[in-house]
C-alpha cells in the first residue's frame, strides 16, 4: 500500500490507475480504525479496482469545545490496518494541506444540518459536507463508501452529491458491532470500565423501541419517551431518541413505511450515536 500526504502526488497516481482502466473506490476516515472501517474498505474492495482511503482528523467539523485536540490519532497501526485489508492507497494530509488558505467556500446542506445531530453540534455537519466534498474533488473516485452508523452524515453526503451534481455512486454499509450490540467506534475507546458495560443499553433501547413499532405501537412520541427513561435509568444522559422517516429523518407517524430510529446519548463525557433503520409493513 502506497501512502501519500499531499493532493499532487495523489492525483498522481489516481491519473496512472485511471490509464490503465482501473475504476476507484473511497473511504474518508477520521482514523483509529475498527472493524467498522475496515468493513468499508472490504466491500469497496468489492466494488472498485482501486480502493483508497484518508485519514484525516477534520477541524472543521468539531465544536470549540468538542475532542479535536484529544480525538485518537493512531498512523501507524491504522496503515498496518489497511495495508492488511488491501487497500491500495493511504491519503493521509496535514491540516495544511486540506485548508492551505483562509477557505471562502462553504457547503452546507440546509435542512437536514440542522436536525438531530446538527442541533445540538451546531456546524458540525458544514464542516463534513465541505471536508467531504473538497476530498471527493482530490480523489475523483467513482464509488464511495460511508457507514449507516452515521446515518444522519451518510443522508446528507447523498443530498450533497445529489445536489452538486458530483459524479460518484455513494454506498451504504451496514454498522459493524461488537458481540454485546454497542456499534463500534473511535470514541469508544474513551468510555471506562462501568461505562462501556452500560453502553449496549443504547442499542437495545434502538431495538426495543423499533420492536414495539413492529408490534403496532401507534404513539411514537410515547415510545420516544420510554426509551429516554429506560436510557436515564441506564446512567445516560440523553441528548436525543427520535423515531425518523429515513427520507428526511422527519418526526414519523403512523402510517409512514420505512423509519429510522435514531439515538445519540451520553455516558460521562463521551458521546455515543446509534440507528436502526426498517420498514413498517
Ligand atoms: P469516522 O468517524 O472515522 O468514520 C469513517 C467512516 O466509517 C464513516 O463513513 C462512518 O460512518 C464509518 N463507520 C464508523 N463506525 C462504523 C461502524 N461501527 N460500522 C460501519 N461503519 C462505521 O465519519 C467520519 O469519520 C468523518 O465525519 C468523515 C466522513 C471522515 C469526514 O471527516
Amino acid at each position: 500500500m502506497q501512502t501519500v500526504n499531499n493532493v499532487a502526488e495523489l492525483r498522481q497516481t489516481i491519473r496512472q490507475w485511471r490509464q490503465a482502466g482501473h475504476s476507484i473506490g473511497f473511504v474518508p476516515t477520521m482514523g483509529n480504525l475498527h472493524a467498522g472501517h475496515i468493513r468499508l474498505v472490504e466491500t469497496a474492495k468489492t466494488r472498485a479496482d482501486k480502493v483508497v482511503a484518508s485519514i484525516f482528523v477534520n477541524p472543521t467539523q468539531f465544536g470549540p469545545n468538542e475532542d479535536f485536540d484529544s480525538y485518537p490519532r493512531t498512523e501507524s497501526q491504522d496503515a498496518e490496518k489497511l495495508a492488511a485489508c488491501g487497500a491500495d492507497l493511504l491519503f493521509l494530509p496535514g491540516v495544511a494541506e486540506i485548508y492551505p488558505q483562509a477557505s471562502q467556500t462553504r457547503v452546507s446542506v440546509a435542512g437536514l444540518s440542522a436536525l438531530h445531530c446538527g442541533a445540538s453540534r451546531p456546524g458540525h455537519f458544514d464542516g463534513v459536507a465541505l471536508v467531504v466534498c473538497k476530498l471527493l474533488n482530490m480523489v475523483q473516485p467513482d464509488c464511495l463508501l460511508m457507514g449507516e452508523k452515521d446515518f444522519q452524515q451518510l443522508a446528507l453526503i447523498r443530498q450533497m452529491v445529489a445536489d452538486l451534481n458530483i459524479p460518484v455512486t455513494v454506498q451504504g454499509v451496514a454498522t459493524v458491532r461488537e458481540a454485546d450490540g454497542l456499534a463500534m467506534s473511535s470514541r469508544n475507546g474513551y468510555l471506562t470500565e462501568p461505562q462501556r458495560q452500560a453502553a449496549p443499553a443504547l442499542y437495545r433501547a434502538l431495538i426495543a423501541a423499533r420492536d414495539k413499532l413492529l408490534a403496532g405501537a401507534a404513539d411514537y412520541r410515547a415510545v420516544e419517551d420510554s426509551a429516554k427513561h429506560a436510557l436515564q435509568a441506564a446512567g445516560f444522559n440523553v441528548d436525543y431518541f427520535s423515531v425518523c422517516r429515513s427520507v428526511d429523518l422527519q418526526p414519523a407517524w403512523p402510517g409512514d413505511a420505512e423509519l429510522v430510529v435514531l439515538a445519540a446519548a451520553k455516558l460521562g463525557a463521551t458521546r455515543l450515536i446509534d440507528n436502526v433503520y426498517f420498514c413498517v409493513p
